[in-house]
């Protein structure tokens, strides 16, 4: 953990969620109560778990042989020109903002900063 916690700003839900090391950004969201988009259950098949990284791509761990496989499918840079990666394969490992406008919890209730 280069940068202490490891610490990753969802938007546009605005929430900050703090990440064990190793865990995926989908199974830090889910551990925290938020819906991250799946169909395929973070089985590395739908690609539908899709973020753009604002701050921080150097905070994230090397692309995993699954999730290289789903870029063949897939743009590594979205249409505003961020990097894009797939939340049930990539590991944050330091602070980092990212982009996935279908995050969000189910009710108003968010976990404290
Ligand atoms: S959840 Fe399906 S590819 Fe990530």
């Amino acid at each position: 953990m280069p940068g202490g916690e490891i610490r990753v700003t969802v938007e546009p839900a605005g929430v900050t969620l703090t990440c064990l090391p190793d865990e995926t950004m989908m199974q830090c969201a889910t551990r925290h109560g938020m819906h991250w988009p799946t169909i395929c259950r973070g089985a590395a098949q739908c690609s539908a778990c899709r973020f753009e990284i604002l701050e921080g791509e150097e905070n994230f761990a090397d692309e995993p042989p699954a999730e290289q496989a789903l870029f063949r499918a897939v743009a590594r840079v979205g249409a505003s020109g961020n990097r894009v990666r797939f939340g049930c394969c990539a590991q944050p490992t330091g602070r980092a903002t990212v982009l996935c406008r279908r995050a969000r919890f189910l009710t108003e209730d968010k976990p404290a900063a």
